[in-house]
């Protein structure tokens, strides 16, 4: 046979400012894409193939997951700017960009909505465990608050699984810069959720760290909407402590963060953490690039405000 015609999508990466971990538990949380962005193609094919190898499904579950209902042989080609395990959405983007070719290829587009309950269910597929916020920064890019109720009259989706519900809304895209700093150290995501899940379930300490992020969150968010980079800065920072005590950052994130301090109005961990990456909140991006990459990271002035999943008509 011969191939298909080729169908292509793309979705952004994103950063925390506010309320990683805690989400998972309904917690809310604060949310931007960066210009940083996975591009997916597919088509018709003879065989499963990725960038020209063989796909082993085992070892790609997003895969797996999305091309559940396919009954045809397909060939991906990928191409990314975000780093992967990297709290950056790598996955997340992967599966909107992907759900959204296949649903293309199917002659019949998802709307944000249905793209989001297919990453997120790519998601659960590939890690077990965790909330809805990457997926749903992914498709609709900009800024979304999580499960916060003064953003409710932007409301977006509603998801729920279990005994959990996220509340959706759109935010305005603050006018601040954050830099990015990537240690470099690659961390899937599953198992540090696991980790503070497990914490919580021995301890009421790890509990109450969760509810002080809550606090923290709705405050960085408040901070956020009057504009005010100090405040959410030392917001940012002291969810930074907030997450180390629930064992979720390692020596070469807190080495970014504390050499970043000097120069922003606040620094932490963002998405996983045990790795990955942190952002900074700042007027003086050259001095933390500088001072990041003095660190041993990559750092990133990233740009926010931009679009969520799109196709790429051929
Ligand atoms: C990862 O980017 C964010 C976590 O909160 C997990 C999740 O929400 O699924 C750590």
């Amino acid at each position: 046979m011969t191939e298909g015609r080729w169908y292509r999508a793309s979705a952004p990466g994103k950063f925390v400012i506010l309320g990683e971990h805690a989400v998972v538990y309904g917690k809310p949380a604060v949310v931007l894409a960066v210009d940083l962005r996975m591009t997916i193609a597919v088509r018709d094919s003879r065989y499963n193939t990725i960038n020209g190898e063989r796909i082993d499904f085992k070892r790609q579950p997003h895969l797996r997951y999305l091309t559940r209902d396919v009954d045809h042989a397909l060939e991906f080609s990928t191409e990314s700017m975000i780093p992967v395990g990297s709290g950056m959405g790598s996955s997340a983007a992967l599966s909107a960009a992907l759900a959204l070719a296949l649903s293309m290829r199917r002659g019949d587009a998802m709307g944000e909505e249905e793209l989001v309950e297919e990453a997120y269910g790519a998601e659960l597929y590939a890690q077990g465990i965790g909330s809805p916020m990457d997926a749903s920064a992914c498709v609709h890019g900009g800024g979304i608050a999580v499960n916060l109720p003064e953003s409710s009259d932007r409301h977006l989706w509603t998801i729920s699984r279990g005994e959990r519900t996220w509340s959706v809304s759109d935010v305005d895209v603050p006018d601040m810069t954050f830099v990015i700093g990537n240690t470099g150290i690659r961390a899937p995501t599953g198992p540090l959720v696991s980790k503070v899940r497990r914490y919580m379930e021995r301890s009421s300490f790890a509990v109450d760290v969760v509810d002080d992020i809550e606090q923290v969150t709705i405050e960085g968010s408040q901070a956020l909407a009057r504009d005010d980079v100090e405040a959410l800065g030392r917001l940012m920072t002291e969810d930074h402590k907030l997450l180390s005590i629930l064992g979720v950052s390692c020596r070469e994130l807190n080495k970014l963060v504390n050499a970043s301090l000097p120069y922003s109005y606040g620094a932490k961990l963002t998405g996983a953490g045990g790795g990955g990456c942190m952002v900074a909140l700042t007027d003086r991006p050259d001095k933390v690039c500088e001072a990041i990459r003095a660190r041993g990271g990559v750092p990133y002035v990233v740009r926010t405000g931009v679009p969520g999943a799109m196709m790429h008509p051929e």
